[in-house]
Formats: C-alpha cells, structure tokens, sequence
C-alpha cells in the first residue's frame, strides 16, 4: 500500500508507533513499515553512513560492498541461491514474470492483484485472464476454460492483499493446480515477507507452500526498514532473469543508503525475535478487540485490520468513525470504495498493527472507537 502521500497528516519525526504529525504527538497506526524499522536509530545511522562512505551511488558501473552484503542476508534469510535486487517493489512483480516467461504460455491473475502485478504481466506478451477475487472455484474454472493441453499456466496472486489484509488462499491454488503439468504459483508477497511464517519468508512459508514451482517477488520497503524490490530464485532462475528482466541492465539500483538501511532492518529483525513475537501479540489483540465491538474479522496473523460497515451487523458509519480517532490523535486511513487495487467497494478503514504499539494504545483505540458505535 502506497500512493499520494495524505495532505491531512503532515509528518514531522521519523517514523514510530507513537510519533509528530502536525505539531502534535499521535498514536500511528498507517503504512505499511510494520517493526517501524523506516524511524529506528541504527536504521537511519545505516543509511548516513552508507551516503558518507558511497555517496548516492548509482552513476558508477563499480561494484559496492554495501550490495554484497545486502545480497549474502538476504540469501540467508530465503535460503536461496540469488535475490534479485531492483530500484522498487512495485518492478519486482516484473522482474519475477519475465524471469519465467520462457516457461509458461498463459497467466491468470486475481482480479484485485495490485498495480504492480497488472504493469507486470503487461509486459510479458501472453494471454492473460483473471479469475475472481480469492476464489479457488473461479481459478478452477479459468484453468479449465483457457488451459490448452500441453499449456503451463502461471497463476498471479498478492500473498496479501495490501488494503483488506485478505490472505490469498494459497494451498486452495495449489490444489486446483496439480492437475495441471507445468504450472506456476507466482506471488506478490510485498506485505507477507518478514511479517509471515516464522522464519519471515512470507505468504507461501506461512501456508507450507514453499517449492521450486512456487515463485515469489517482494519488497525491503515494507516490514525491512529499506527500499527495493526483491525476487529470491535459485540459480538457474537468475540466469533467466538476467536474460529477460532489461531493468537489470537498463536501470540503477536502490542507493547505497536504502540497501544498508534495509541490511540493517533485517539484522535487527532477526537478532530481536521478540519483534515478531510482539507484533503477533499485537495483532491479536487488535483483531480480538475489534471482534468484541461485533466486527467479523478473521483470526489471522496479517498486522493489516480492515474495518468496513458489511463487516458488522448493526452497520457502521466508517468515515466517521476514522475522523472520529483523529480528532483523539489516533491515526488510521480511510480507503474510499474502489480507492486501491483490491479495496472493496465501500468505504473501508484501515489499521496498521506495529510491532511497537504498547498494548494501551491499542485499548485507546479500541475504546474511542466504542464511543461512536
Ligand atoms: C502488493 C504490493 N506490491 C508492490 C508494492 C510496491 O512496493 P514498493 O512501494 O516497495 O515499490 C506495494 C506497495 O504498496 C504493494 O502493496
């Protein structure tokens, strides 16, 4: 989730769970850095002293230890062969499809895959058709309507849907694919990588999905503190992706700054298991709390809670209710109906759960938000 920047929050400190936006101190509950790691001292230090000692970086064809470094952490973290590392998350989606372009004939999509998915398949020159928002049946049927014999459909999907928090349905996917030789599960897993399964590997660890015919592409500027887009592939998938991906040749990566930054996040992400473990707490006790005042949320570990009235038998008056909060200096985003690649299509609030909200914040929000229901 990104996009214009909100003209009614003006920000004024780095960013935290508590933190100055318009003069004021408030309870943050918007974006999408889920440990925060984008405000934490050392991350910021990182990145100064990357600029300090490379400068902006891109204009030089020299190798730099700041993306050696980056690349050996992040092949750990995956336990892969190569990552991919380009200038955003929304050109890895691209990177990821192209990489596979020479083995599958068609693709089908979720019809509410995010921006960076659809720009992606544009350029892959194949048929391309979608099938119903998380629904296994209707890829059931896609598969069955355009899938020729002999043909290797890749099935595009987020991992998790950045607005609604919805997690694809992933082993249902997988199901429905095995009848068919040569398929591919390819994921946009900006929102689950670092925050899902417990080695933070994201959507497909989270489901036990993971295998050489499931592909994924995601982001370090998400729960990593940094900025770049990510695609983990074992050795022969590089290869490919340096054959077909042109913005490996074509374009300069992230600055230095942005891959020490994210470098740094996931170090302390993976030396402070304690983060995940608290924002699991914290998304419980969000998604638990909202249950109580009768909203149907599912019990997942997705740090994204979406609010809409459908979601409540006595109703709910959304805008209102967001307005509400802020007016108490507690921040939360209002998607309009149809506002975002998969927003639903009436208005809906949306809830980032940090790792580092203190569980009083929470209950602040939980009751101001009893006040008007
Ligand atoms: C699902 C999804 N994919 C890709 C992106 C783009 O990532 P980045 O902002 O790192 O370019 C976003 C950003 O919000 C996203 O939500």
């Amino acid at each position: 989730m990104a996009g214009a920047p909100d003209r009614t929050m003006r920000m004024e400190s780095p960013l935290a769970p508590r933190m100055r936006i318009n003069g004021r101190e408030v309870d943050y509950f918007c974006g999408t850095s889920y440990y925060c790691l984008h405000g934490h001292p050392q991350v910021i230090e990182a990145a100064c002293a990357a600029t300090r000692r490379f400068g902006m970086g891109p204009g030089t064809g020299a190798a730099m230890q700041i993306y050696d470094d980056l690349q050996a952490a992040l092949r750990e973290w995956f336990g892969a062969d190569h990552v991919t590392y380009v200038i955003s998350g929304y050109t890895s989606p691209m990177v990821m499809l192209q990489g596979l372009r020479d083995d599958v004939d068609l693709v089908l999509a979720d019809a509410a895959s995010h921006y960076s998915v659809r720009d992606a398949m544009a350029t892959l020159g194949l048929p391309v058709h979608c099938f119903r928002h998380l629904s296994p049946e209707s890829l059931a049927e896609a598969l069955a309507e355009h899938v020729r014999p002999g043909q290797r459909p890749a099935v595009v999907t987020d991992g998790v849907f950045p607005s609604s928090g919805a997690l694809a349905p992933l082993p249902d996917y997988v199901q429905v694919m095995a009848g068919y030789d040569g398929a591919r599960l390819c994921v946009d897993d900006s929102h689950g990588i670092g925050v899902l399964g417990d080695g933070g590997r994201g959507a497909l660890e989270h489901h036990g999905v993971e295998g050489p015919r499931a592909h994924v592409a995601g982001t370090m500027s998400k729960a990593f503190g940094g900025l770049g887009g990510i695609v983990p592939c074992d050795r022969a998938r590089a290869e490919r992706i340096a054959a077909n991906a042109g913005i490996l040749r074509g374009a300069s990566p992230p600055p230095p700054a942005a891959a020490a930054a994210g470098l740094t996040g996931m170090r302390l992400l993976r030396e402070t298991p304690e983060m995940l473990a608290s924002l699991r707490r914290n998304t419980a006790h969000m998604r638990q709390g909202l249950r109580d005042l009768g909203f149907d949320l599912p019990d997942t570990p997705v740090p994204i809670v979406t609010l809409r009235a459908s979601q409540r038998r006595q109703g709910a008056d959304i805008a209102m209710l967001r307005d509400h909060l802020a007016t108490q200096d507690i921040f939360t985003k209002l998607t309009p109906a149809g506002g975002y690649s998969d927003a639903p299509d009436e208005d809906s609030m949306r809830i980032a759960v940090f790792s580092g909200h203190r569980p009083e914040q929470i209950d602040r929000l939980l009751t101001t938000l009893a006040d008007r229901l």
